[in-house]
Formats: C-alpha cells, sequence, structure tokens
C-alpha cells in the first residue's frame, strides 16, 4: 500500500490525526479517563474460549490498548470472559467493560458496531463471520478475525468484498492464522521461496487430530440454541473439519505456493462418529488431491478420529529437498500474541498496512472446494468452487425456530441432483 493516504497526509500522520479527532469526541462524550489520544478502544464479538484467550493475546503486550466493549449470543459466556479478562494478573486496567458496553444476543454484533470501538476482535463460529464482517467494515472498525472465514462460497465471496473495502478504507485487517506471524515459519517459508528446497514438485497437509468438543441437548435449549453452543458439529455452524481446522495447514500450503489451488478431487465419509444428534451432521475424514499451478500436487488429509496418528504438519517436496515449512528458522515470541501486535503496529502506521483477509478468504475456499469435492465426488475447479450458488447459512436467525439437521452427506450423492431428476431435465431439453 502506497505510505500515503488521503490529503497527502502520511500513513503515520493519517492515523495520528484520526487518533486526535477520536480523542476530542471521547472527549466531549466525557469518556473514560484511561482514553488518550493513542488509546485504542476495542470491542470483542464472540465471548467464548478463543474470543476470552484473542483479547488476553491483544492485551498481553500492546500498549494504550483497552477492550471496552464484549458482545456474544449468550449471557453466561459474556459474563465469564468479563470476569476472566477483567481480572486477571498483569491486565490491570486494559479490560475496562461497563453493563452498558455489554450487548448479548443475534444482534449484539450490530449494538457493539454502533459505539465508538475502533478495532473490532472477532470469534465467534465461522457461520456468523461474512454478515458479521461485512458489517464492521461498514462502520470503519479495523478488525482482527478469527478463521476460517466462512462456511460456503457465498460466505467467501462476501467477506472478499468487505477485505477489499477495508483496504480502501485503510482498516487494518489480521485473520487468525498465526502461522503467518510465527517467525520460524516465516523465515523458513522465504528460503524455501528463495530456492533452498529447488523448484517444488509436491506437498503434504495434514490435520489428523482427535475429537472435537460436543455437549448433549439440555432440556432449557431451543434448537438453535442448542446448534450454537454445539456448533463445532453441524455443517452450516463450523464447515465441516476440512474448513474449521485443516485451513491451517493449507494457508501454509497456499503461502509456500504463491497463490490458490487450480482443482480438487477429494473423498472422505464418517467412519468413526455414531449416528447420535450431538455428533451433528459433519464428516470426520477428508482426503484430497489439490492440483496447483505447474502441476504441483498436494496431498492433503484431516481427521477427526479417536487417536491422533499421522499428526498436524505441512510438507514440501523439491527437486533439491525436503521442509516442513518451519526448519530453517527458529520460533520467538508467541505467533498468538505476536499477530495482535502486528495488527496493532499496523494501525498505527508503526510497519507497513496489513490486510490479511484475501489470503485467508482463499484458503477457507481451499479448504470449501475440498469439502464441496469430497461430498459431491466430483472434481472440480477453483472457479466452479468460488462461484457456486452454494449459500448454507439459514437466514433470520431466530431462537423460536426449528433448525433440524441435515442429512449426513453421502459421498458421491450428496448436492448432485438426482439421476431420474436429471433424466426428466434431458427429456424436457430434447421435447423443446
Ligand atoms: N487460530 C486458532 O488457532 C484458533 C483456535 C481456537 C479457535 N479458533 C476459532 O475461533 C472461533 C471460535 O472458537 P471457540 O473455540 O472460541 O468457540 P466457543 O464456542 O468457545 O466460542 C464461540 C462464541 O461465539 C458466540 N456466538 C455464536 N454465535 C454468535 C453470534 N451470532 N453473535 C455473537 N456471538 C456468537 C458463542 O456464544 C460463543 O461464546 C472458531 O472459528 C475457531 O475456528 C481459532
Amino acid at each position: 500500500m502506497s505510505e500515503t493516504s488521503a490529503g497527502g497526509m502520511s500513513r503515520r500522520e493519517f492515523t495520528k490525526a484520526s487518533a486526535f479527532a477520536t480523542f476530542a469526541i471521547l472527549s466531549a462524550r466525557g469518556a473514560s479517563a484511561q482514553a488518550n489520544a493513542d488509546t485504542l478502544r476495542v470491542g470483542l464479538i464472540g465471548c467464548g474460549g478463543r474470543g476470552t484467550g484473542a483479547a488476553i493475546n491483544h492485551l498481553t503486550e500492546n500498549e494504550n490498548v483497552v477492550i471496552v466493549a464484549l458482545a456474544d449470543a449468550f449471557e453466561d459466556r459474556l459474563k465469564s470472559c468479563r470476569q476472566t479478562i477483567t481480572t486477571k494478573e498483569g491486565l490491570k486496567g486494559k479490560a475496562d467493560v461497563t453493563d452498558e458496553m455489554c450487548f448479548v444476543g443475534l444482534d449484539a454484533y450490530q449494538k457493539l458496531l454502533a459505539t465508538d470501538v475502533q478495532l473490532i476482535l472477532h470469534a465467534t463460529p465461522p457461520y456468523a463471520r461474512p454478515t458479521h464482517i461485512a458489517a464492521a467494515v461498514d462502520a470503519g472498525k479495523h478488525i482482527f478475525t478469527e478463521k476460517p472465514i466462512a462456511v460456503d462460497p457465498t460466505g467467501v465471496r462476501l467477506f472478499i468484498d468487505a477485505a477489499n473495502k477495508a483496504k480502501e478504507k485503510n482498516l487494518s485487517f489480521v485473520t487468525g492464522t498465526q502461522r503467518r506471524h510465527q517467525k520460524s515459519y516465516l523465515d523458513t517459508i522465504k528460503k524455501i521461496q528463495d530456492g533452498a528446497v529447488g523448484d517444488i514438485l509436491a506437498a503434504r497437509s495434514y490435520w489428523c487430530g482427535g475429537l472435537p468438543f460436543s455437549h448433549e441437548r439440555k432440556p432449557e435449549w431451543n434448537d438453535l440454541e442448542y446448534r450454537l453452543r454445539n456448533w463445532y458439529n453441524q455443517c452450516w455452524t463450523c464447515g465441516d473439519n476440512i474448513v474449521e481446522q485443516h485451513i491451517h495447514n493449507l494457508d501454509v500450503i497456499n503461502w509456500v505456493l504463491g497463490g490458490h489451488p487450480e482443482k480438487v478431487f477429494a473423498s472422505g465419509g464418517r467412519a468413526w462418529k455414531p449416528n447420535e444428534e450431538r455428533y451433528g451432521d459433519i464428516w470426520d475424514q477428508f482426503s484430497c488431491d489439490y492440483t496447483y499451478p505447474n502441476g504441483v500436487h498436494v496431498m492433503s488429509m484431516s481427521r477427526h478420529w479417536n487417536d491422533s496418528a499421522g499428526g498436524v504438519f505441512e510438507e514440501v517436496t523439491g527437486t533439491k529437498g525436503k521442509s516442513n515449512c518451519r526448519d530453517m528458522g527458529e520460533d520467538d515470541k508467541d505467533p498468538y500474541v505476536q499477530e495482535h501486535i502486528d495488527l496493532v503496529k499496523s494501525i498505527r502506521g508503526e510497519i507497513p498496512y496489513i490486510n490479511e483477509g484475501v489470503q485467508t478468504a482463499e484458503s477457507t475456499m481451499t479448504s470449501i472446494m475440498g469439502r464441496m469435492s469430497a461430498y459431491t465426488g466430483q472434481e472440480l475447479t477453483w472457479e466452479e468452487a468460488l462461484n457456486a450458488d452454494l449459500d448454507i447459512v439459514p437466514k433470520d436467525l431466530a431462537f423460536e425456530k426449528e433448525y433440524p439437521l441435515g442429512p449426513i452427506p453421502v459421498p458421491g450423492i450428496a448436492g448432485k441432483k438426482a439421476p431420474a431428476e436429471k433424466k426428466e431435465r434431458k427429456e424436457r431439453k430434447k421435447d423443446a
């Protein structure tokens, strides 16, 4: 990005000027005594495990930042996060959330976005991400969002538009792919791209892990509350395991290879999970053969089984050797903390502008196209997958409505027209 922004000001001058303008507004409103020209006011949307963790990561080393607002679908999640971040040793004064700045419900994100926070941390499950992030960019907020960024191509496209709009508005944008802020990965991938293993011929990408959480339904939970609290087990809330978890490894592969795949052929299924409501409608294994430019094939495997044989890693093989993408560098700072340091420095103009929105949208789409190929049994190109008319998140969510589980996808049949329907269409075409 160019170092000069609107009005011929440098990025640093522009950022300072905005901060002074914000200070004037805050003073006029009689805001907290902590606010000063450099204090960044932060709001968290999605106050569960990672949201609370991200808030702590954000406050750990950054100075002049204060979390002032929280939003969550459920009060108990918000309360426990508020308790943790306002009492944690070492963070004193960096989380100052009044009752008026706590928002609960499905519209809580809109209420938080209507406040004067300048940066949001977003850690809901991925089904809500595209809508919330698009609204946050419209509201002019800087963004930290967790991965994955969507569960279907419709959501990915909405998110890409939002990320591009953020760039036009000079809003910094970091996306929870913490390996991109981890020194061993940064150093090694630079060396690989400079030729350390020669021309890359092939790669492997694995997330073979144990089972994720699943909850029994509690009698007091209505359908939607149960689906949201048990979000890791429905495709429309989590995107299935290849999207929810394996995105981290596919993101590294896209990073090393410098872009997204051209096509994919995949298979998978559900071998381990019993057919019980708590395990929802997702699969527990995917195997994908991705083709990247220059005919480079990437073998990807993601599974949730009752063991973790196989492990979690990325590996590239070139004409001169192999690398696991972090063996030519040393780690220093915790990458979960480093990504928040980098974000705040970008907002303050102390380092070049960061916007990771499109790259993480592409890594999410890489995972989604693997799922689409496996569910349908068909090879898919990048364009076919990205432009597909697939939109799996129910609209106008409401606690009084029913959200029955979808059927567990049958490989080779899910998402395809039934053969009878196909025949009928052919005949109609013949008659026309
Ligand atoms: N980068 C990483 O390594 C990493 C690690 C863990 C989790 N994550 C990501 O963080 C996200 C959250 O995971 P988690 O483990 O914290 O789950 P969680 O269930 O602990 O937290 C999710 C929170 O979002 C809230 N929520 C759900 N829908 C909402 C809505 N519409 N509006 C407001 N709040 C809503 C829930 O009530 C809950 O408090 C996931 O996308 C996950 O992939 C990333």
